[in-house]
């Protein structure tokens, strides 16, 4: 097994945040989560936090240069879409301009809204007649979730930005919902970043530059204090991205016993709309995190797999990801309701 991480110790957390500036929009955010947080919970319904897409490392503190992790966003929006289906309120945490539902199928596709949207003689504008169904289809459920009060989405950019807004999204859920939240953090997390201390004001200079050395530090992995603490009693999912198929399973079972969650979903970069594998005891994960870190080299190894006709016909193996873990969700606030009632 692969434990070549370093170990992390709470000093990491805490410094980090104290060393990085907040976002603007943080307060904002909280009060926004809260209010909706409070209507799941009074409406009874289970929610989902969905991270998505990828986070920046700004190279200058007046950005014009940053470093980027791969992620268009599709798994995340695509598996929101899945989530509002079962029933689920959605918490779409995203990077800027990366895909988000229901709009995903109108933009950076090649049927963009131009490919859509036809002038018609009179000077208006309609859908054309081979998209009408589809589009009907799309924004009614887009409007529904809306009506719902089922769908909230933040937005965020940086890497710092991310892991704040992580933290204070995270919490609140915990709070009102405790086990009926899924934590599904898809987002693609830098694991390198520039501190505010080092970072230069403004845009660097290439005028008689030799080069441009850039020393990063690690960032603290945050999914120990969010596994342990912030979204505490919470059904958490992580995923595992890798190009090298071999690293898959020893990875997700490495992030299993460092983290001690409930399931890794490993996927390679070349085949991830294809093939997803689920690691981990899922919903018959125990309620306590050592125990799970303790058996993760016996947790299942399942791959799920989209067939080919149904690849052919545009159906997306989120389709069958997320049903899958709603059982499991099922099975985790079950066990949690009787070991609470055995306390
Ligand atoms: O958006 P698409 O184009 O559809 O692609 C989807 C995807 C391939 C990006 C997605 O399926 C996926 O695999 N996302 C995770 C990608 C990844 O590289 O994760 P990571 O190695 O940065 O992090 C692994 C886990 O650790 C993540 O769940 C992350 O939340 C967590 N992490 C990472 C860094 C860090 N400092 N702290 C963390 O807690």
């Amino acid at each position: 097994m692969d434990h070549a991480d370093p170990p992390t110790n709470d000093d990491e957390y805490t410094r980090f945040f104290a060393s990085e500036p907040a976002p603007a929009h943080l307060a904002s955010v909280a009060a926004q989560v809260e209010a909706f947080v409070a209507h799941q919970r009074v409406v009874g319904r289970r929610t989902v936090l969905v991270t998505s897409g990828g986070t920046t490392v700004p190279l200058e503190a007046n950005t014009v240069r940053f470093l980027d992790n791969f992620s268009a966003g599709t798994r995340g929006a695509t598996s929101a879409e899945h989530f509002l289906e079962a029933g689920y309120a959605v918490l779409f945490l995203h990077r800027q301009y990366s895909l988000r539902p229901f709009s995903r199928h109108y933009t950076h596709t090649k049927d963009s809204i131009f490919g859509v949207l036809e002038a018609t003689a009179e000077g208006q504008v309609q859908v054309n007649a081979e998209h009408a169904a589809f589009a009907h289809a799309v924004l009614t459920k887009h409007h529904a979730a809306m009506a719902r009060k089922a769908l909230l989405q933040i937005e965020f950019t940086t890497v710092v930005e991310y892991l704040y807004l992580l933290q204070a999204v995270a919490t609140r859920m915990a709070e009102s919902l405790g086990a009926n939240a899924i934590y599904y953090l898809a987002a693609a997390v830098s694991d390198f970043y520039l501190p505010r201390t080092r970072l230069a004001e403004h845009k660097i200079q290439s005028a008689g530059a030799k080069g441009l050395d850039v020393r990063l530090d690690p960032v603290p992995k945050f999914l120990v204090p969010l596994v342990r603490d912030w979204a505490a009693d919470g059904f958490v999912v992580s995923f595992k991205l890798e190009t090298d198929p071999a690293l898959l399973d020893s990875k997700s079972r490495a992030a299993l016993a460092r983290y001690g969650h409930q399931l890794v979903i490993a996927n390679q970069l070349s085949t991830r709309k294809r093939v997803v594998y689920l690691v981990g005891h899922g919903g018959d994960a125990v309620h306590d995190r050592a125990e799970n870190a303790a058996r993760a080299d016996s947790a299942p190894f399942r791959a799920l797999q989209l067939p080919a006709d149904l690849e052919a016909q545009g159906v997306d193996i989120e389709s069958l990801m997320v049903p899958e873990l709603v059982r499991m969700h099922d099975a985790w606030i079950a066990t949690a309701a009787t070991a609470k009632a055995a306390d």
